[in-house]
């Protein structure tokens, strides 16, 4: 270790090529996965309160949405359905129509920008009358009948030209079973996203908004999802996910869960994505709106900070905004 004055940190901040040639860490539009809500209702657009800035999007503005990933080098979109309330039930049924919402979206994007990766997320709440991710019985959610669900709905999403299977709903087991059904239908080359350290979350409230799930969900998420006190149990959650057959990991919510990013991907040599939720994204747009910070700098240096903590990538609603910052 040096010390002043022999040491002057100070020295390497001076100027800008200096600044720039020491510069550690860089966002990159290769690292930015665009967060997508999908609705049957939106003509062409709906607005949502709680985000500004981001719409629910026809399959029409869809096809727009696609073409300006791919013109902006985003690599994947992320999708997330906001459903009509009339198709709607108990056990999510909608989750598995081949001609639903989500399979129309993914055929959306394939054919008009075919170079660009789908992601579906894998989960029973945009679809469920209670809002939740699995099936009740009472007022319990059913570990290993939810299982079978999720197996049905990833196969569904495989069929209709999904790229990556991403489970979002927290039940034990689900990622051996999605591999498993995946290599026996014929669908090898299908990857997995396990969102594997998920967080029972406050940050996820503007989403439940975007998706219509927020006045349907009947008590909390706690009995699956992770609280938000526990770091060890993100290990094991990874370790168990990896040996059943994930290709990649997620971390979400995703600034408040640096320290957790960081110890993935310190200890396992599997690529740790973070999700930069709909929480995250209204506080930075509310302050921005407000006067109270510079919105795109926030938005930067928020992105960045994953990258520092050693996410190869980031979820995100910003994804068209910080593309064109980033290649401007
Ligand atoms: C649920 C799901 C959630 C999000 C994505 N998938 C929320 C939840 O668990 O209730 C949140 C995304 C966001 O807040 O941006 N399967």
């Amino acid at each position: 270790m040096g010390h002043f004055p022999a040491t002057r940190m100070r020295r390497l901040r001076q100027s800008d090529w200096s600044r720039r040639l020491v510069q550690e860490e860089t966002l990159s539009v290769n690292d930015l996965i665009w967060s997508v809500v999908v609705s049957d209702t939106a003509d062409p657009v709906e607005p949502i309160v709680a985000m500004p800035g981001v719409e629910r999007l026809s399959l029409k503005a869809l096809t727009k949405a696609a073409k300006e990933a791919e013109s902006l080098g985003i690599p994947a979109m992320a999708i997330f359905p906001h459903i009509d309330p009339a198709k709607k039930d108990a056990n999510g049924s909608e989750a598995f129509n081949p001609d639903g919402l989500v399979p129309q979206a993914i055929k959306t994007i394939k054919d008009a920008a075919p170079n660009v990766g789908v992601i579906c997320d894998v989960a029973l709440d945009p679809f469920t009358t209670h809002g939740h991710d699995g099936v009740l019985d009472g007022e319990r959610i059913i570990n290993d009948e939810t299982v079978a669900c999720l197996v049905q709905q990833a196969l569904m999403q495989a069929e209709a030209g999904c790229d990556v299977i991403a489970p979002s709903d927290m039940m034990d087991g689900r990622i051996g079973a999605i591999r498993e059904a995946l290599e026996g239908d014929g669908f090898q080359n299908t990857l997995i996203l396990s969102y594997a350290a998920k967080y029972a979350s406050a940050f996820y409230g503007p989403y439940r908004e975007a998706i219509g799930s927020a006045t349907a969900l009947k008590g909390d998420k706690k009995t699956y999802q992770m609280n938000p006190a526990n770091h060890a149990e993100a290990l094991r959650e990874v370790e168990l996910d990896i040996a059943e057959g994930a290709d990649m990991v997620m971390v979400k919510p995703g600034m408040p869960y640096l320290d957790i990013v960081k110890s993935l991907a310190d200890h396992f040599a599997v690529p740790v994505f973070a999700f930069q939720v709909s929480g995250e994204y209204a506080m930075i747009e509310a302050a921005a709106a407000n006067g109270w910070i510079d919105g795109e700098r926030a938005m930067l240096e928020s992105l960045t900070a994953f990258k520092r903590a050693g996410a190869s990538g980031i979820v995100t609603y910003y994804a068209p905004r910080a593309a064109k910052v980033l290649g401007a």
